[in-house]
């Protein structure tokens, strides 16, 4: 192949969008970080909100979505998957990866980081039941928290709460405290947001725990790893410019312009994802 085809192809691949998934509205905190962090890089956000929650469901429920919904965006010439769930990454990136020849890069409850921020050794991860009760999350906290007290906590309602636009008022208030609170008498020091819709409780959170209590949302850190694996594939797209967003979800109701206004920005278009994908 001539030079310069090589050439416009490469640049062609790098044009290409970044696909980023989760059950619902949550994964926006993680598309949130990766737009900061990469601004020129195109994006395609997909909510399967048609099958939302993913943490109470069969962990072949979620593997099953997740594989629908990477297909649907390889479809769309994407250049890497981030799995902006907590509950789908444990449940599916392995299947993902096996299946899928791209970078495909996934979200986990931020253990790790937690140990380095807790300064008593008490630390609590508020999560999905889902996220919890697997595999990866067991390994992980034999990884790196022998030598803490993790005390977990599942978050039942949370995910539906921030679906629902309820991020703050009495509603939220009480159910966020009615969990978060048993946490702080325990004497965590740190709490860890182990699901990407939380962080947008994180007000609440905050002002039930003060300011001593470390928090741990892992957004940041997925955009930087994101970034670094888009980089050493080649793939990475420099640059200050702003480029397209393209929103698609599975339920019947897309997310309203007033959600949107509170937890990306306003004025941008949904689109129902194909039958084929529902
Ligand atoms: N945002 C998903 C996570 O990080 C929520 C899962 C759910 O739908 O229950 O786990």
């Amino acid at each position: 192949m001539k030079a310069n085809t090589v050439g416009m192809m490469n640049e062609l691949r790098i044009a290409a969008p970044i696909g980023v998934f989760d059950s619902g509205i949550g994964g926006l905190s993680v598309l949130k970080q990766v737009r900061r962090l990469l601004p020129a890089e195109s994006l395609i956000y997909v909510a399967d909100t048609g099958h939302l929650p993913y943490g109470s469901k069969h962990p072949d429920y979620v593997i099953q979505r997740s594989l629908a919904i990477s297909r649907f965006l390889v479809e769309q010439g994407v250049k890497a998957i981030v799995v902006a769930c907590n509950t789908a990454t444990a449940a599916a990136i392995a299947e993902l990866r096996r299946q899928f020849a791209l970078p495909v890069i996934g979200v986990e409850p931020g253990l790790k980081p937690g140990t380095d921020l807790s300064r008593g050794g008490t630390i609590g991860v508020l999560a999905t039941a889902g996220t919890l009760g697997s595999k990866k999350f067991r390994r992980l906290v034999s990884a790196h928290g022998q030598q803490y007290r993790v005390i977990v906590q599942p978050c039942h309602g949370w995910v539906e709460l921030v679906e629902s636009g309820a991020l703050d008022g009495s509603a939220a208030r009480e159910r966020v405290a009615s969990l978060v609170t048993p946490l702080l008498q325990q004497g965590a020091d740190t709490l860890v947001l182990g699901c990407t819709h939380y962080p947008f409780l994180e007000p609440l959170i905050r002002e039930l725990a003060g300011p001593d209590v470390a928090i741990v949302d892992t957004g940041p850190a997925i955009a930087r790893e994101l970034q670094r694996r888009l980089a050493v594939s080649g793939l990475l797209r420099d640059g200050r410019g702003r480029a397209s967003a393209y929103f698609w979800a599975s339920g019947e109701q897309l997310p309203s312009e007033r959600q949107m206004a509170r937890l990306w920005q306003a004025g941008c278009q949904w689109q129902r994802l194909p039958d084929g994908v529902q």
